[in-house]
């Protein structure tokens, strides 16, 4: 008993099922960095203020630095009947210092520090997921170049609809990745106050300086209101909320490729070393990393959710429900994380079956839409020229035919004033070429595009652009 932090008023031992139940060290123990790094700053600001001693403070620095090596080797016992990493830590502190240890808890709540662990956590947490965002971009954006040429087939409810440039499709993921990079800055900034000098829930009496912890400890700034800030996880859900959006990413990505590599698409090669065979039928390279990326985004979207349940009925401060909410987001990080991890070499290893993919391109009439256009061009109403274009479908799927292979004649049977120019947007090449408008596949436009994202993940760009950028970053921005 004489080593719980609350002896004084009970007169009883925790029941040892109760300590197992309400233990959280066997998972938050990864926040030992945190709360050595909070309490540190924590124990310079007591001396700042003259609530401890120089020396007092020295010897718990010192101290909590030697406990931090000890973690960092595995070299720090846990037990479960200290509850969590926070009364680990402290406890090893007081068995080390004796009452120098006994003070560095002075106008701090486990609710305050736990948050302000927690917020550092994430933090560092959206940082790793930054730099893993523009390993994956840099990862398509080195393909561009490769694939520059090579046009597939673009599809829209699966079905054949335009050609495409492989470097547009590249681009498209990273466009998603980027609005992922915006959403995890943002919520950075939310992360990113300190909560530290709420104290259990109404502050302290005594003289803190939490403008002092702040910036020891690099937040962007105080919480305003310590009731609002014991019982605020909005940093943990909105971070649950960008890591879930990735996953998506990731998913419909993995699925994407996952349809690519069959032998029905058969248009993308898929490093073996990311695939693994089947125990029972020998011809089977199944693409299991994928599919586990689609699968794993289950965990992260369930987090969601998990985190939105957990505090929906909570009344304002601290409650004991708020400690669910670690191993939720540290699997949804782990998870994502993970995932990104191979995503990266996964893309740069792949191979586009480009013969494979050019003899179809001349199947599902690909450059209808174009010819359309042409039309249009021609000062026919678009709907006429929709019309106008499916009966020249038409007539070329029954006689099994291109568009490119009918006559001139053949046009004229539907419009009469159609000039031989119109070969010039017929076929994939030309049908690609025929392209102008800004963010369309026109092969100037893709190469513009290509430059501004070399320059902005392959040149370091990215670490002033940063996820700054609220949204699509390639957009124009309209005065
Ligand atoms: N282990 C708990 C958690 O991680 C800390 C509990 C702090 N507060 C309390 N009043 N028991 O949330």
């Amino acid at each position: 008993m004489a080593q719980k932090a609350w002896g004084g008023v009970f007169q009883e031992a925790t029941d040892r099922r109760v300590e197992k139940f309400t233990e959280s060290v066997t998972f938050d123990h990864r926040l030992y960095a945190q709360d050595i790094a909070g309490s540190t700053a924590h124990a310079k600001m007591l001396a700042h203020v003259g609530l401890i001693t120089d020396d007092e403070c020295e010897q718990i620095v010192q101290t909590l630095a030697e406990i931090r090596r000890q973690f960092e080797q595995g070299e720090f016992p846990l037990r479960i009947e200290l509850e969590d990493v926070h009364m680990h830590i402290e406890q090893a502190l007081v068995e080390r210092l004796g009452d120098v240890g006994r003070k560095l808890h002075t106008a701090r709540s486990r609710n305050d520090q736990v948050s302000t662990d927690l917020r550092l956590w994430v933090r560092e947490s959206i940082d790793r997921i930054d730099a893993l965002l523009v390993e994956l971009q840099a990862a398509f954006v080195s393909r561009c170049r490769r694939d520059q040429d090579m046009i597939l087939p673009g599809y829209t409810h699966l079905q054949r609809a335009q050609p495409v440039l492989a470097p547009h499709y590249w681009l498209a993921y990273c466009e998603k990745f980027q609005r992922d990079r915006g959403r995890l800055a943002d919520c950075r900034h939310r992360a990113n106050q300190l909560s530290l000098g709420a104290g259990a829930l109404a502050g302290s009496t005594l003289p803190i300086d939490r403008e002092f912890v702040a910036r020891e400890l690099s937040f962007e700034g105080v919480a305003a209101n310590s009731l609002d800030v014991s019982s605020d996880r909005d940093f943990v859900i909105e971070f649950s909320g960008a890591l879930a959006l990735i996953a998506v990413h990731l998913s419909t990505w993995a699925e994407e490729w996952i349809l690519w590599s069959t032998t029905e698409f058969n248009f993308l090669k898929l490093p073996q070393a990311f695939c693994t065979g089947s125990s029972m039928m020998p011809q089977k390279v199944n693409p299991d990393v994928l599919e586990l990326t689609r699968g794993k985004s289950a965990r992260v979207l369930a987090t969601v959710t998990r985190l939105l349940t957990l505090v929906k009925g909570l009344p304002l401060a601290y409650n004991r429900d708020l400690q669910e909410d670690k191993e939720a987001i540290f699997d949804a990080y782990d998870t994502v994380a993970a995932c990104l991890e191979l995503a990266a070499p996964l893309v740069a290893g792949a191979e586009l079956n480009r013969e494979a993919i050019r003899e179809r391109l001349d199947r599902g009439h690909l450059d209808a839409t174009t010819l359309m256009e042409y039309l249009v061009r021609q000062n026919v109403p678009l709907r006429t020229a929709h019309e106008l274009t499916g009966q020249l479908v038409r007539t070329a799927i029954e006689r099994k035919l291109r568009l490119s292979d009918l006559s001139l004649d053949d046009f004229h049977t539907v419009y009469p004033a159609m000039d031989d120019g119109v070969y010039g947007v017929l076929g994939v090449d030309n049908a690609v070429k025929a392209f102008v408008s800004y963010g369309s596949t026109a092969p100037a436009e893709v190469d513009r595009q290509i430059g501004i994202w070399e320059e902005r993940v392959l040149h370091g760009g990215h670490r002033e652009h940063g996820g700054r950028t609220e949204s699509a970053t390639l957009a124009r921005t309209l005065s």
